[in-house]
């Protein structure tokens, strides 16, 4: 009896901080296949990127750089790579954003009729227009960086409300290491957010800078603390292309100075690689996986 339980906690303790990684795929053509990005097995959630343009009237559509042209329709060729990732157990989500683009919410009603679209054309709902066909996605991320922050709390309860209708929506979000971010914060304190992958990179700062960790440190202490989410999650650049205005972390560093840090919170769900191109290139999520 006692050595079961004793083997049951060994097993929680080594299991509670092993994390995920998540990545953005989708904004570079040389990046590979999403079916290829799923089967390198690096990855629990691939955030596909992005659905850039929306709201103030206009038809919300997607910019997936090269890999297929939505406005043609070609984009369906999705279909069988988004099933083929989610039968690995790897969970694919739309993400609304991105630094290009044009997007806001000009009204609560402009954020229910956002969440019925995407519900109809990617979730459960249905549409003779759905962009990846017959794929159904796990979920959608916020990854809002330009506009007005209102009204995103309003998509995030509009969305949360689907969850009743079977399969489970995730909602995540990709804000700045700046707390509490101006963008999404309003949208976060619902609480309705399964994991928030907060970007540590391009912030001076919060971000890893001059050989220090500090900064990082006690930025993440506001996240953990601050934000009620399932698990947060450590946003770092791939390479230092990735991030021209900084936050890169050797993979060295990464895994001596770093992880020790976040892993301290038992809110830490693992790390999100920006991107999946700068991934591939410089081998950062498998260099490190086995240590997140
Ligand atoms: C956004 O969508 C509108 C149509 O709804 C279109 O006129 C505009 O060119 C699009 N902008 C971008 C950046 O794709
Ligand atoms: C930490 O952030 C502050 C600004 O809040 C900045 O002045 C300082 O240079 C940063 N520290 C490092 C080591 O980058
Ligand atoms: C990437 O890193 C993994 C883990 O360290 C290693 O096994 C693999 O050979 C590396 N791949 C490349 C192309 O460097």
């Amino acid at each position: 009896m006692i050595s079961h339980l004793l083997l049951l906690l060994l097993a929680l303790a080594a299991t509670s901080h092993a994390g995920s990684i998540a990545v953005y795929w989708g904004q570079n053509t040389a990046e590979g296949t999403l079916a290829d990005t799923c089967a390198s097995g690096l990855y629990s959630y691939v955030n596909i990127a992005f659905l850039n343009n929306f709201s103030n009237g206009q038809n919300p559509s997607l910019n997936l750089a090269g890999h297929c042209d939505p406005t043609a329709g070609t984009c369906t060729s999705l279909t069988s790579d988004i099933q083929s990732c989610q039968s690995q157990g790897v969970k694919v989500l739309l993400s609304l954003g991105g630094v290009s683009g044009t997007y806001s919410l000009s009204s609560a009603a402009d954020a229910q009729s956002l969440a019925t679209y995407l519900w109809d054309n990617f979730l459960g709902g249905s549409s003779s227009s759905r962009p990846f066909g017959s794929a159904v996605l796990d979920g959608i991320d916020f990854d809002i960086e330009q506009g007005s922050a209102d009204n995103y709390d309003v998509l995030a309860k509009a969305l949360s409300q689907f969850r009743s209708q079977g399969k489970k929506v995730y909602l995540t979000a990709a804000p700045q290491c700046v707390y509490p971010d101006q963008h999404l914060d309003t949208a976060l304190q619902t609480g309705l957010f399964d994991y928030v992958w907060v970007q540590f990179y391009n912030n001076a700062g919060c971000d890893y800078s001059s050989g220090s960790v500090d900064n990082l440190s006690s930025a993440w202490s506001q996240w953990t603390s601050g934000v009620t989410a399932t698990n947060i999650f450590l946003g770092v650049p791939a390479s230092t292309a990735a991030a021209p205005s900084g936050g890169y972390i050797p993979p060295d560093v990464f895994i001596s100075q770093v992880l020790p840090v976040v892993k301290d919170s038992s809110k830490y769900g693992g790390i999100m690689v920006w991107n999946r191109y700068y991934d591939e290139q410089s081998n950062y999520s498998a260099t490190v996986k086995n240590s997140v």
